[in-house]
């Protein structure tokens, strides 16, 4: 039963490791695909993933999927044991509680392995009896021979990505960023993205260090661009990205020692270590106990420039998209509209999470001081300030100009993206 006490040791080698998939498992059956969303046969929901959590006592299996909230049915989950089907066991549904008003909500569905069966993939079924032609999904975070292999430090996961979002630079310059602060990979769920941000998605992708996951949302539903079904309509909250999100969180649980959640307009920025490993061996060492840091965020608008010009530079002029290093300004964040988090998990210590607080977790919360680290958030302005004077000037990304500019500046041209 798990205690919230196995303790993640922080990889102190300086490469980066990257792990080859251990989970690309052969679908039983030549006629069934693994893809990141399966229709569930005769019912109107939707399956993602299945992992292995034995977190919670009673249950072995945790399956993620988008349900239809008007349509939550009695369910039987049904396994494939490496050489025959199992009988059927029960199940359990847990909605999600953040739905936003949207038909389909984020929905795990907890269940055990028969004894004996040595289970390779799995099912639900409406019927609790065994079923020929079924769309099986491997089952992950099985822990291999002793569970010995080394684990990366640092994921991040970006949930969606979608339309023909094309800023180039800054997608650039925040992942060598995060790289140059330590992260050993990036998660992407793609539903679309522009012709230019494809062409370095491919080029990360290829050398490792971005990992794409394709979520065809739009194929399946009607997804909303928004956060409200009030506001914006559709079938699920903002292309699913609270689905994404959680998917990505399990997809991590046994190969990253933490996770941070945060889109790709963001930096998670610790102000006083010169990388993430260092901050959190200081705050983990301080809070034992925390599985959950909350990070408060903080924009710094898009359309104030820093104006000495300095890092305007002319060989990025044909590269679309913002320049993170021209954005010094940063806004207070108005805590009583806002809610302005973004998180470090320990994914093993996470049951269920939303965008800017988890839902269940193991252990406790901690709300990292300012002076210690803050997230980068270049955007839109959010507050409506006529005096400069009324923000802050923050030139910590500078820190790391000297290292930043040439490796941009190499992933740029080797995707083809610098003139
Ligand atoms: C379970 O099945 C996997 C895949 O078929 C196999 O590699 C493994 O040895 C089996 N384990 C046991 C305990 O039978
Ligand atoms: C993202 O998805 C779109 C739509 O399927 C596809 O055209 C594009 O090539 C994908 N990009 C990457 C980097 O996977
Ligand atoms: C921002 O302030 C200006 C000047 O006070 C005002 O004209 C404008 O309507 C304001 N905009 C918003 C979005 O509040």
């Amino acid at each position: 039963r798990w205690n919230g006490t196995e303790s993640c040791t922080l990889n102190h080698s300086d490469t980066n490791t990257i792990e080859t998939q251990s989970d690309d498992l052969l679908p039983p059956d030549n006629n069934s695909i693994v893809q990141s969303i399966t229709p569930l046969k005769n019912t109107k929901h939707f399956l993602v993933s299945a992992f292995m959590d034995q977190r919670v006592q009673g249950f072995d299996i945790r399956l993620i999927g988008m349900f239809r909230r008007d349509s939550i049915q009695e369910l039987h989950c049904f396994f494939c044991c490496a050489d025959y089907t199992s009988e059927t066991t029960p199940t359990k549904v847990l909605q999600h509680s953040d739905n936003f008003g949207f038909p389909f909500v984020t929905t795990d569905i907890m269940c055990r392995i028969p004894k004996k069966c040595n289970a390779t993939h799995v099912t639900l079924l409406t019927k609790p009896k065994p079923e020929k032609r079924v769309d099986w999904l491997p089952i992950r975070n099985k822990k291999t021979n002793g569970g010995a292999e080394e684990r990366m430090d640092f994921t991040v996961c970006i949930s969606n990505l979608f339309g023909d979002y094309n800023n180039v630079l800054q997608f650039a310059q925040t992942l060598e960023m995060y790289r140059l602060l330590g992260v050993n990979r990036v998660v992407i769920y793609n539903t679309s993205c522009g012709p230019d941000l494809d062409r370095l998605l491919r080029s990360y992708s290829q050398e490792g260090f971005v990992e794409i996951v394709s979520w065809p949302i739009d194929k399946y539903m009607n997804p909303s661009p928004g956060w409200y079904f009030s506001d914006f309509g559709g079938d699920i909250h903002y292309f699913g990205q609270l689905t994404t999100l959680n998917e990505c969180i399990y997809r991590s649980m046994e190969r990253s020692c933490y996770v941070l959640l945060n889109d790709i307009d963001e930096i998670i920025m610790p102000y006083q270590h010169d990388n993430l490993k260092s901050l959190m061996d200081e705050l983990q060492k301080q809070h034992p106990n925390v599985g959950v840091f909350l990070i408060e965020n903080h924009i710094f608008p898009k359309h104030r420039f820093e104006p000495s010009g300095r890092f305007h530079l002319p060989k990025w002029s044909g590269v679309p998209g913002i320049n993170i290093l021209e954005h010094v300004y940063r806004e207070d964040p108005d805590r009583k509209i806002y809610h302005p988090y973004k998180m470090i998990v320990q994914p093993r210590m996470v049951k269920q999470t939303s965008v800017h607080n988890v839902l269940q977790l193991f252990g406790q919360m901690y709300k990292v001081p300012l002076d210690i680290c803050r997230t980068i958030h270049i955007r839109n302005a959010m507050k409506n300030i006529s005096k400069l004077q009324e923000l802050s000037v923050d030139k910590r990304l500078w820190d790391f100009q000297e290292k930043l500019i040439p490796n941009v500046d190499k992933v740029l041209h080797n995707s083809g993206l610098l003139k």
